[in-house]
Order: C-alpha cells, then sequence, then structure tokens
C-alpha cells in the first residue's frame, strides 16, 4: 500500500514509494508543510465515492510554451492569458502578427508591468470575480481589491486600454465599470451558468439559486486561491489547518472531482462562482448577452 501524508488531522496524501520517483518530492512538500503520514485508509471522503486515491505522480501537461507556439501558428485574433506576464519574445511575435494580447492584472503595478512589457490591453480582475485569482507580483492575498477601487486605479496607472472584470452581471454594473474608465467588460459567472457552457448542471442550477453571501475565496478547489461557491468540499478542506499547496491539491483532488461530476453531486466539486451569481437570470448566453447590452444602455441612457 503507498502511505500518504495528510496535513494534520485529514485525509491528504501525497507520500508513497511510487515507481514515477516523485516520493522525494513529495516527502519534501510534506515536510515543509508539516503533513502528518498517514495510510489512505483513512481518507473517508474517497471511499465515501468509492475512487482510488492516486499516487502522487505528476501527469505530464501540455506546455505552455507548445500552446503559445499553436495560437501564434494559428493567428488568432487575440491571446488573453493570466498568472503573469509572457516572454518578451512571444509578445514581439504577436506585435509581429498583429495578434492582440490582453494580460491580467489584480493591482495597478501588475497593470503597469503588463503595459512595460508591450502588451496590448488589460484586464482589472476585482475580487469579486469568479475562478481562481491571477496574481503574480505579490502573493494573491495582498492583491486583493475590489473592482470598484481597483478599474480606476488601473485606468490612471496605465495608457492601454482596460477591461473590468468582475462582479458583472447585468447593465447595471456593465454602466458603472464604464463611468469608472473601463474600455470594457468581461464576464464569465453569468456565461457559467448558461445551458452553453461545460459546468455540470447541478453547477449551473447552484450558480442560478446563489443568494447573497454563498460565495467564497479558498484555497480548497485546487490549492491557489479562487472563488466559488460554498459547498462541503471548500468547508471541509477549510477546515483543516494547512491545504495543499497546487498543483498537489488540484492533482490529489482530481478522482474526487470527476465522481462528483459524474453523479452531479455538487458538495464536491469546484463550484467557481463570482460574487455576482446572486444577480443571474438567464440561462441562454444569448440572453444574457442581449440584457447586458440593453440594460446598459437603457442604465446609461437613464443617467442622460
Ligand atoms: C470557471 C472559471 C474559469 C476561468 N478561467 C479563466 C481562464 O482560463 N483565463 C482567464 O483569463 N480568465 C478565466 N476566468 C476569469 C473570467 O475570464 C472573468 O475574468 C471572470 O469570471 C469575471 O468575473 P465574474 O466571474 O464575476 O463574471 C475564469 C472564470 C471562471 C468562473
Amino acid at each position: 500500500m503507498i502511505p500518504y501524508a495528510a496535513v494534520p488531522g485529514t485525509i491528504f496524501a501525497i507520500v508513497g514509494p511510487t515507481a514515477s520517483g516523485k516520493t522525494d518530492v513529495a516527502l519534501r512538500v510534506a515536510e515543509r508543510i508539516g503533513a502528518e503520514i498517514v495510510s489512505c485508509d483513512s481518507m473517508q471522503l474517497y471511499r465515501e465515492f468509492d475512487v482510488t486515491p492516486p499516487a502522487y505522480a505528476r501527469r505530464r501537461k501540455p506546455r505552455v510554451v507548445d500552446q503559445i507556439e499553436t495560437l501564434i501558428e494559428l493567428g488568432v485574433p487575440a491571446f488573453s492569458f493570466i498568472f503573469g506576464v509572457p516572454d518578451r519574445k512571444v509578445l514581439a511575435e504577436c506585435q509581429r502578427r498583429s495578434i492582440v494580447t490582453i494580460g491580467a492584472a489584480t493591482t495597478a503595478d501588475e497593470a503597469t508591468a503588463l503595459e512595460a512589457a508591450g502588451v496590448d490591453v488589460v484586464v482589472a480582475s476585482g475580487f469579486e470575480a469568479g475562478g481562481h485569482r491571477p496574481s503574480f507580483l505579490r502573493s494573491s492575498d495582498s492583491s486583493l481589491t475590489g473592482l470598484f477601487a481597483l478599474v480606476p486605479q488601473v485606468v490612471d496607472a496605465v495608457g492601454i486600454p482596460v477591461i473590468a472584470a468582475g462582479g458583472i452581471a447585468d447593465g447595471r454594473t456593465v454602466a458603472a465599470a464604464l463611468m469608472l474608465g473601463a474600455s470594457g467588460v468581461q464576464v464569465g459567472t453569468a456565461f457559467l451558468a448558461c445551458e452553453e457552457s461545460n459546468a455540470a448542471p447541478g453547477h449551473r442550477a447552484a450558480l442560478l439559486n446563489a443568494s447573497r453571501g454563498d460565495t467564497v475565496l479558498t484555497r480548497a478547489f485546487s490549492g491557489r486561491l479562487a472563488r466559488g461557491l460554498r459547498n462541503r468540499l471548500a468547508d471541509y478542506l477549510e477546515s483543516i489547518p494547512t491545504v495543499l499547496p497546487y498543483p498537489v491539491a488540484s492533482e490529489l483532488l482530481a478522482p474526487l472531482r470527476r465522481a462528483a461530476l459524474l453523479r452531479d453531486r455538487i458538495e464536491m466539486m469546484s463550484l467557481f462562482a463570482g460574487q455576482g451569481a446572486p444577480l443571474l437570470r438567464h440561462r441562454r448566453a444569448k440572453d444574457v448577452f442581449e440584457a447586458l447590452v440593453s440594460e446598459t444602455d437603457a442604465t446609461l441612457r437613464a443617467r442622460g
């Protein structure tokens, strides 16, 4: 049996004599976070979902550079990225081929860094936004600014167009972002809830039924700070003293995530969602889009 390392009092497991040779790495991680070594027999969540806990062996993922090369070869009109600034050569090649580059910032400093590197457009990501926090200069915990404060700061800091993202789900919120100086908006959660999205049916229903205060910023879903609906998985992992870092937490949760998706059991899914979820009303992407356009027009006209 492969022994597992868990943070005290919990189930998570990364240590084992695996053929992949990752044992030492896993042990070092366990040591650093003060993880306790337990047997996988104690992993109640896996048992409950009747799935086999994974041995820690990192799967080969597509390398970002390969993905970027493909985008450039395909000559896509725009290349949007998060978690930092791409290599100078990549940005130069995009510029040469007229591919618009769009980077995400959670602070004015990050926006300035993106502009200085030659990025064309910056997304100001307020802490209301669903999904992972894309911070890259300082820790995501110390880069949590609400959109209302962030947009004007970013607009003042850079000369490139600013797209506002986070909590925008109806015409009022679009109009507010434009009034704050944004050139456009980026909407995630409202489209995630639509039937065209790849989210599980239970996830979509939970988004449409969300009430105020349902979302939480947590590392529980992947090891990286992200906003999602509070559920049993988030509560459980938040209750333990240390959540394992990304990508360890994400990989260990993968079999649970798959099982939960297959059974549409939302209490064990990564329920990404932004704080605007209680504003959602539409189930089709077309309806979301049309409502955003007409409501924004009406709001701006009403204000003269
Ligand atoms: C499930 C999910 C996945 C996301 N993945 C990405 C991504 O891969 N790249 C990216 O630039 N933004 C990503 N985002 C962020 C959105 O593009 C958008 O900025 C954000 O959802 C806006 O906030 P809102 O959720 O309050 O509408 C994601 C958001 C969610 C909810």
